[in-house]
């Protein structure tokens, strides 16, 4: 897909807030750090539209950033970051919860999990949300740069097994550094919103 215009709409708290027309809305979902904002800027080749951090907690607001004027990605806080009070983790995740489980513009959900580790707890309980609430998702495994090539099918078997997948057909590598799994995302992106 060639970006030619991405701008930020706006950084919403309220469903007052968010746009009100028909564009349809890709969504991001996943831990604090795992590589959200960094999925957004690479796929759109900007190198900092989105707010990018090395320190968890970056993203605090949900942004929405207009692509080609024919959809928006919505950027949002991660979870389980330990560092933020009780109130504030609440408040997050009730901002969350809001916007996934309310939003007629959204037609896709990418679940963001490190490809390195086992998935969390909030990894497994977000992609039970999404079943339940009939989303239709998909899982990007990032950082897999820091993964030998050798052992991406070992830890694509670890993510089926634990998320019990019936196929590795809905993980998608991905490293927004070296650029891996940008094409098949587009596909997806494509293909669900019918661009
Ligand atoms: P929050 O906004 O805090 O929820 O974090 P986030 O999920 O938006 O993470 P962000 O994109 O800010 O990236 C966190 C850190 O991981 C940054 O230091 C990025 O440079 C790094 N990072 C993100 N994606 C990749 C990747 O594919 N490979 C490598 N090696 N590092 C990455
Ligand atoms: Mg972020």
């Amino acid at each position: 897909m060639h970006v030619h215009d991405a701008e930020l709409v706006i950084s919403a708290v309220n469903p007052s807030q968010y746009p009100q027309d028909q564009l349809p809305e890709v969504a991001l979902a996943g831990r604090s750090n795992v590589g959200k904002s960094s999925f957004i800027n690479s796929l759109i080749a900007r190198k900092n539209l989105a707010r990018t951090s090395s320190q968890p907690g970056k993203t605090q607001t949900l942004n929405f950033y207009a692509i080609n004027q024919a959809f928006r990605f919505v950027d949002v806080p991660g979870y389980g970051y330990a560092r933020v009070s009780k109130d504030f983790r609440l408040a997050w995740s009730k901002m969350i919860e809001k916007y996934l489980s309310q939003r007629e513009n959204m037609e896709l959900l990418f679940l963001l999990m490190d490809m390195r580790h086992e998935p969390t707890r909030l990894d497994r309980e977000m992609k039970d949300f999404a079943e339940n609430l009939d989303l239709p998702y998909a899982i990007v495994l990032t950082k897999a740069d820091k993964i030998k090539p050798a052992s991406w099918n070992k830890h694509l078997s670890m993510y089926k097994k634990a998320l019990e997948l019936p196929s590795v057909d809905a993980l998608f590598p991905y490293s927004a550094t070296k650029g891996y799994g940008k094409e098949e995302i587009w596909d997806v992106i494509s293909s669900v919103l019918q661009l």
